[in-house]
């Protein structure tokens, strides 16, 4: 064998070739001073339902902090950071009275603006309560949900409103959700937010994951290989997609993402056209976690979706299937937790079906980079007579 043989034989692609991998940290973190977190913070959050605030404390982590929700005797919801200002114990073991939260250890009490109304171990009560805050959050409720605003006083913005949950048509009222990512899946996903927030606008993993790959988990039509583009809105970015139905007519999807993290899909089970019904907050949990909280109009107390919809190609519910049933019927969890806690962008090769998660990106980056620079990111208003916010969103029929 010369030298030149030897050379065409050698192997290439390999694994051992490949570069240490990376994640864009500026997009994927949300940690309080980090570029996202501090973007993320200039907007409320769903941080639980309006029925989880009550007078036992509930724990919760958002945006990697960890925090303690509860309804005082007055009905004022409260969020507080869990760690006691004193010395440090958690506010979960508090027990919720009248005026606000006491802490276990001690005995302080908060309200729900974190200010200390007692020491009893101190003498009068505490002489030097008023010098100690317990760090607390503006909450507010709203669509079923507890909001909260965890970012700079100053820059507060006003509580959105949305159409698709303002306008009711008759039968239905507003609900909400926390118990599911939408389509199979524990209540937390052990993964990166972005990984389902970029979802949104992966359309055409539809027809491969959710139709042909693991049979029909929505329904025929959204097996059909959609034609798909992707723009800007004023607040996000949207997928328009193209399918044919049976009797030749024309089933257009407007998928959209807002800023900074709201879904904003149409029923995927098609149950019916028009307007998208629900809205999904994806919540970062923290860094490699994330869940959903969903407000949606509905005609009936827990129903989300059509009847039956739901189940897999083997008709059984997520919490039913084996891990070896979910191997073989993957779906949104799979696929997004499959990427790993933070996925390795570095390694990724996206390709043209890819063009809507770019536009993401190159939004995010832009919002991020307008924060840092001083600037009031996308979609913040200011105005409390700020009209309630339009999506396009909705499966809707048209003729061919
Ligand atoms: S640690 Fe909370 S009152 Fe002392
Ligand atoms: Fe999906």
């Amino acid at each position: 064998m010369n030298d030149r043989d030897a050379t065409a034989s050698i192997d290439t692609g390999t694994g051992y070739e490949s570069k240490p991998p990376s994640y864009i940290a500026a997009l994927a973190e949300v940690g309080r001073g980090t570029p996202m977190g501090e973007l993320m913070r200039r907007y409320w959050h769903p941080v639980g339902l309006a029925s989880h605030a009550t007078r036992t404390p509930r724990e919760l982590r958002v945006l990697g902090e960890d925090l303690v929700l509860f309804r005082d005797g007055r009905g004022r919801p409260g969020l507080v950071q869990a760690r006691c200002c004193h010395r440090g114990t958690t506010l979960y073991y508090g027990k919720v009275e009248e005026r606000g939260i006491r802490c276990c250890y001690h005995g302080w009490l908060f309200d729900v603006e974190g200010r200390c109304l007692e020491q009893p171990c101190e003498p009068d009560g505490g002489r030097m309560r008023d010098r100690v805050r317990q760090p607390w959050y503006p909450v507010q409720e709203r669509y079923g949900l507890v909001f909260a605003y965890m970012g700079p006083p100053a820059k507060k913005p006003v509580l959105p409103r949305y159409e698709c949950l303002e306008v009711l048509e008759p039968g239905e009222f507003v609900d909400a959700d926390d118990t599911s990512i939408g389509s199979g899946g524990d209540a937390v996903a052990p993964c990166n937010w972005l990984q389902h927030f970029e979802n949104v606008l992966d359309t055409y993993h539809v027809p491969i994951l959710h139709g042909n790959f693991s049979g029909t988990q929505f329904t025929e039509v959204m097996n059909q290989m959609p034609r798909v583009t992707w723009d800007y809105t004023p607040r996000g970015v949207k997928a328009f997609s193209i399918r044919t139905l049976g009797d030749g007519r024309i089933m257009r999807r407007t998928t959209e993402v807002a800023l900074p993290t709201l879904r904003v899909v149409p029923n995927p089970y098609v149950g019916g056209y028009g307007r998208v019904e629900s809205l999904g907050w994806t919540l970062p949990v923290d860094d490699t976690h994330y869940r959903i909280y969903t407000a949606g109009r509905v005609r009936e107390k827990g129903v989300f979706l059509p009847k039956g919809a739901g189940a897999a190609t083997n008709r059984k519910r997520w919490k039913d299937m084996t891990p070896e049933e979910r191997r073989d019927f993957p779906g949104d969890w799979e696929a997004q937790t499959g990427q790993g806690a933070i996925t390795f962008h570095s390694d990724e090769h996206l390709a043209t079906s890819d063009h809507g998660i770019l536009l993401l990106r190159r939004m995010l980056n832009s919002q991020v980079n307008a924060v840092r620079s001083g600037e009031d990111p996308l979609g913040v208003s200011f105005d409390p007579a700020e009209p309630p916010i339009v999506f396009e969103a909705g499966n809707f029929v048209v003729d061919a």
